[in-house]
């Protein structure tokens, strides 16, 4: 292996080697028994690409929208939090990496810098991914979205605590990370260790539009939506996008892996609501996978923080250009001159 990764694979084993060890577990860590987080892998890996002949692949068009907003390629940054940890430049790093390649980035609810900074800084399209912590502090929060420039509220609904680990992190924090840094301003809000105490969220299905109204009415996605009748609820809520997601099996252990959720929602929902994907997207390979099963764009979130830890803003660029250049070439490979032809049946699954 050079210096200079080629995959993210290699990315991964070069950037470990720079990261704390801390740092490294938190990051590639899953729960419990890491069922959730292997299997993530492991049934993206079963699944088969077709090749096609004789296309006119020439010229090759990878862009397309989300919510509206335009992006090179179908590849996001995932809000993954703990950023400085990875890198102190953190968030700021990775809304320039985003920027230069034309994707956008989800910025996460206890980034180290705040949205405003963020929002500044940032080149292109910004999303803002919420946890409901407390009502005070999302009614303090949700309003300064639009006007730093954010186009779209993500909120996470398949973290509601914390579950048991296997992979003992131990009482030291990683060097470097800090977080909340968009609440500093109600120390209140915060407890002894500058973190939001999380004590379970009472958010429900008839609370969305109150969160809807404090972010001034932007569109609002649903992260970590993982069987069709959600899918269906969120549809008839009218949320605008779905994550499909669980996580990166980082919250609970034992829900089966986000790609075989893929069928059920599109099967629910359609095209009625946008669907992404994330969870184990580690190649072009993957992306194109995910893309043939009903995904409009995936995010990826462990591979940030190797970009971050790899060289920061450069690192982090590195990463989402092997993923764009690798789905080109699948995308060449397999007939496509566009995203719009990526369909299901340029797929296999097992069995069939
Ligand atoms: C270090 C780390 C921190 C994360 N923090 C958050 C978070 O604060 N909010 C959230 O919705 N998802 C968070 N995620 C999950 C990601 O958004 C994403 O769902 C997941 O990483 C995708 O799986 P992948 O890492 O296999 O690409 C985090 C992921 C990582 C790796």
């Amino acid at each position: 292996m050079t210096d200079l990764p080629m995959s993210i694979a290699e990315l991964q084993a070069f950037s470990e080697t720079k990261m704390h060890k801390v740092q490294r577990k938190f990051v590639a860590r899953g729960v419990a028994a890491n069922w959730t987080r292997d299997r993530n892998r492991q049934k993206l890996d079963e699944i088969g690409v077709v090749p096609r002949a004789l296309i006119d692949v020439s010229v090759r068009d990878l862009a397309t929208t989300v919510l509206g907003d335009e992006i090179n390629f179908p590849i996001m940054c995932a809000p993954a939090g703990g950023q400085t940890g990875s890198h102190p430049d953190g968030e700021i790093a990775v809304a320039h990496a985003a920027g230069a390649v034309g994707t956008l980035m989800a910025l996460p609810v206890g980034s180290a810098y705040t949205i405003e900074e963020v929002g500044a800084a940032a080149t292109g399209p910004i999303w803002f991914q919420h946890i409901h912590y407390s009502d005070e502090l999302t009614e303090d929060f949700l309003p300064r979205l639009k006007p730093a420039g954010f186009t779209a509220l993500i909120l996470t609904v398949d973290a509601v605590g914390p579950f048991p680990m296997t992979d003992d992190l131990g009482e030291t924090m990683s060097p470097g990370l800090r977080s909340f840094g968009s609440f500093l301003h109600r120390p209140d809000l915060l407890d002894e260790h500058g973190v939001t105490p999380w004590v379970g969220p009472n958010l429900t299905w008839d609370r969305l539009d109150w969160l809807r109204e404090l972010a001034g009415g932007l569109p609002l996605v649903l992260k970590g939506i993982r069987n069709g009748e959600d899918a269906t609820r969120a549809r008839d809520h009218k949320v605008e996008g779905i994550v499909v997601s669980n996580h990166g099996g980082r919250q609970f252990d034992g829900g089966i892996s986000s790609i075989e959720l893929m069928p059920r929602i599109v099967e629910a929902v359609g095209s009625d609501v946008e669907i992404y994907f994330d969870s184990g997207i580690r190649s072009g390979l993957d992306v194109y996978r995910a893309m043939a099963l009903g995904a409009k764009a995936v995010f990826v979130g462990r591979p940030v923080h190797w970009g971050l830890a790899y060289g920061g803003a450069e690192g982090v660029r590195r990463m989402l250009n092997i993923l764009g250049s690798e789905f080109d070439k699948v995308m060449a490979y397999t007939g496509c001159t566009s995203v719009d032809q990526i369909v299901r049946t340029n797929v296999i699954l097992p069995g069939n």
